[in-house]
């Protein structure tokens, strides 16, 4: 279809109609040439694919769908083939409803353990976010179906989400808050990209230019069509001219409108409005290109898979004694309502209406005879029940209590106001523990929390929100026939306080200022040296692994060579599992940029027979060493040693090595910050040090009465730190002195 030819032949309402929704999830068709409605549904997690909502007035139905784990437990799954599955599954059921776009995946960053919404996010981590994301956009996208990034872009927190103002410098940005969406949209290649509700840098993000048209278009290459967040819509023509191409759910025919009368009144280049137009119609031909009607979700199919994934995501955080997996015989005893009712998905537009749930105590039946009391509730203590389980617990073999985060403390729209645990989860916890030593908690929660029990439970697995089948994924892992092999994709701090956002946290009413730039979760901890209660990256298996080997393909590179790391990794113990290999890479030169002391920048995730050795290889490029550099609007990888360390968490890194990398010098700042160090260090060309020398010689004569090391030392640092141009407040130098060092930089920059 030639595009450019419906566009003019459509008239100006027919285009500025294509720029609003036609009702909460459909875009507007247009009858006189052919273009068809597309019809988009969240995510991300599962298909909500709704009826009745073309006609206002009349309350929408929800189908019933498979609710596959929510971001926070795929995002411990570290595993790319995984999330593919899981995209790729989503796409058939999308294509079953007759669903063109997939409202996700959710790629914000965890800034604060407190965000409502951040069960629907996968990581406090840029890189393992955007491969994961990158990874189910494929898999969703390979059906036929788009995805639709969301929330583009720095949307951490759902305190005044629609208005807040985030402040966030450049670098933290490039480095913390866009990869991911970069990852979506470069190697995922996203079809469509969310806008969020707040302001970035006191612009909307609907009418960022900078955000939508110079990063995401001209520098990522994206050419799919840009939405609003529902709602997120501020002036209209700005946001065409920014990039935006629909808003959604709909305009109500205003906005429409104030685009017809801008085109006509000259305020807006009509050029403009068919290059969105172009955009929205090639995304159309492309979701419309993939539309089956011929399609059937095998619902019971997908419950199975959606269990298997579920077992693949469960952290197993703390194992004392090796109390899991349960033994054969063991005297058992379940308590928490969670384990005949589970908590498995968090509230708000991603809520789904399950196909069926599978409660851990229904399917521990398929692997022992276990005793159940309630004890407590999603909302409370369960006095009825409260002694019984006690009782219970004392006459058992082990307890297994089945906790987590109450469905009123999760969801989209507010965020959470600490970290813990109910007191009438920590009380029966302490209760049963006082009887029972043997105890296992198994969490149901969206976020981190902290646990004031924690050492009275030897067994502690983290299930995450994971989906309809949690319950079933948790039995197979607590009688062991799925070894669990995930791991934490975000830090579980001591407390609340220690987060760095913590201080800020919503506590404005209008800006939230990003000061703690790129140190969010382990790059805080980890460069603070802080304790945490559990680290990043961790998570227990049934069996145990040893890492061995390391090779590296050279020990010295240029900023533009790959670098190739292999280590050989082998299953020790007597179980077969899977492991998560974890890279990470710290610059060990002087650091003038600041930088976090590590971040990931590999992993892979391998399963092993008992016994089993398998080699691992790591490909680092550029970018794995770079910080971006805001001087030269770019990567830059900084010359000096860099360490890249290997291990199981971000707290285990048994394995190192160095790499020396030798990179162009960036040009030097020739401004009035420019220093004597900063020259010293630049160059040692012998004409810039003969125009200097005299000048500094001067300067070094105030001070000549000084003796001793550390005056010697105290009068190196202040010259190392004395702006160029100060120094004739200290000597005689001239002006054109000064200059003359100027010019000569800048022609040694130029070079
Ligand atoms: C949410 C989006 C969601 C949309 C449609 C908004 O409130 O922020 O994530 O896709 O509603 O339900």
């Amino acid at each position: 279809m030639d595009l450019w030819q419906i566009i003019h032949d459509m008239t100006l309402e027919e285009k500025a109609s294509l720029c609003s929704g036609e009702n909460n999830w459909d875009t507007k068709a247009v009858e006189s040439q052919a273009v068809p409605s597309i019809r988009m549904s969240d995510g991300p997690h599962g298909v909500r694919r709704q009826d009745n909502y073309q006609t206002r007035g009349e309350k929408p139905t929800t189908r019933p769908s498979v609710c596959f784990p929510v971001a926070a437990a795929l995002g411990a799954s570290f595993d790319r083939v995984l999330l593919n599955r899981v995209g790729t599954l989503l796409g058939e059921e999308a294509l079953a409803n007759d669903v063109q776009v997939l409202l996700g995946p959710g790629v914000n960053m965890k800034r604060s353990p407190l965000c409502g919404r951040n069960f629907e996010y996968y990581s406090e981590d840029p890189f393992l976010t955007g491969e994961l994301a990158a990874a189910y956009i494929q898999g969703l996208q390979s059906q036929g179906v788009s995805a639709c990034v969301k929330h583009f872009a720095a949307n951490n927190q759902e305190y005044r989400r629609m208005s807040a103002d985030s402040i966030v410098d450049e670098r933290t940005l490039r480095e913390i808050y866009l990869p991911a969406f970069e990852a979506a949209v470069r190697q995922g290649r996203a079809h469509s990209v969310m806008c969020s509700y707040n302001r970035l840098n006191g612009t909307y993000a609907c009418e960022n230019e900078w955000l939508l048209t110079d990063v995401l278009r001209e520098e990522w290459g994206f050419n799919g069509v840009v939405v609003t967040d529902w709602g997120a819509m501020n002036d209209r023509c700005r946001a065409l001219e920014a990039g935006l191409n629909i808003e959604m759910p709909s305009s109500n025919g205003v906005t429409d409108k104030n685009i017809v009368d801008a085109v006509r009144s000259g305020k807006l280049d009509e050029a403009m409005l068919d290059k969105r137009v172009y955009e929205t119609l090639r995304w159309t031909e492309w979701c419309y290109s993939g539309r089956r009607t011929d399609t059937e979700t095998p619902y019971d199919r997908h419950d199975l898979a959606a269990r298997a994934i579920a077992g693949e995501c469960a952290v197993l955080l703390k194992n004392e004694d090796g109390i899991l997996p349960l033994a054969d015989g063991q005297k058992i005893v379940f308590i928490g309502e969670y384990a005949e009712s589970p908590r498995f998905q968090g509230g708000g537009s991603s809520h789904i209406t399950c196909t069926k749930v599978t409660p851990a105590l229904e399917a521990s039946a398929e692997y022992a005879d276990v005793e159940y009391v309630r004890m407590f509730t999603d909302e409370g203590r369960d006095d009825k029940t409260w002694d019984m389980a006690i009782s219970a617990a004392e006459k058992a073999d082990v307890a297994v209590v089945f906790a987590g985060l109450p469905t009123s403390y999760e969801s989209e729209g507010f965020d959470r106001s600490h970290l813990n645990l109910p007191d009438y989860q920590e009380e029966a916890i302490e209760a049963i523990a006082a009887v029972q030593p043997n105890l296992v908690v198994v969490l149901h929660n969206g976020s981190p929390v902290t646990l004031r029990n924690i050492d009275k439970i030897k067994g502690l697995l983290e299930m995450y929100l994971a989906g309809q089948a949690v319950g079933g994924a948790a039995a197979d892992i607590l009688f062991g026939k799925v070894n669990p092999s995930g791991k934490l994709a975000e830090t579980f701090p001591l407390r609340l306080e220690d987060n760095p956002t913590y201080p800020d946290y919503a506590k404005n009413k209008t800006e939230v200022r990003y000061s703690e730039g790129q140190y969010i979760g382990y790059r805080y901890y980890d460069s603070r040296n802080m304790d945490v209660l559990f680290p990043f990256g961790h998570g227990l298996s049934y069996t145990s692994f040893k890492l061995k080997n390391l090779r590296i393909s050279a020990e010295k590179i240029k900023e533009d060579d790959s670098l190739t790391v292999s280590v050989d990794i082998k299953n020790t113990g007597v179980r077969a599992g899977k492991e998560v290999i974890q890279l990470y890479i710290g610059y060990d030169g002087e650091d003038h940029v600041g930088r976090p002391v590590r971040q990931l920048k590999g992993f892979e995730k391998v399963r092993l027979e008992p016994g089993e050795i398998k080699t691992v290889m790591f490909y680092l490029d550029k970018r794995s060493f770079a910080y971006y550099n805001t001087e030269i609007s770019d990567w830059y990888a900084e010359s000096g040693r860099y360490t890249i360390y290997i291990g199981t968490s971000s707290r285990d890194l048994p394995v190192k090595c160095s790499v020396e990398l030798v990179a162009k010098p960036l040009p030097l700042k020739l401004d009035d910050t420019l220093t004597v160090g900063d020259i010293l260090e630049f160059t040692d060309d012998r004409e810039v040090l003969e125009k200097l020398s005299p000048m500094v010689s001067r300067f070094t004569g105030d001070f000549s009465g000084l003796d001793g090391k550390e005056h010697r030392q105290m009068f190196s640092h202040m010259l190392d730190g004395l702006p160029l141009h100060s120094v004739k407040s200290f000597s005689n130098t001239t002006d054109e002195d000064i200059e003359a060092v100027y010019e000569f930089l800048r022609r040694l920059n130029e070079q």
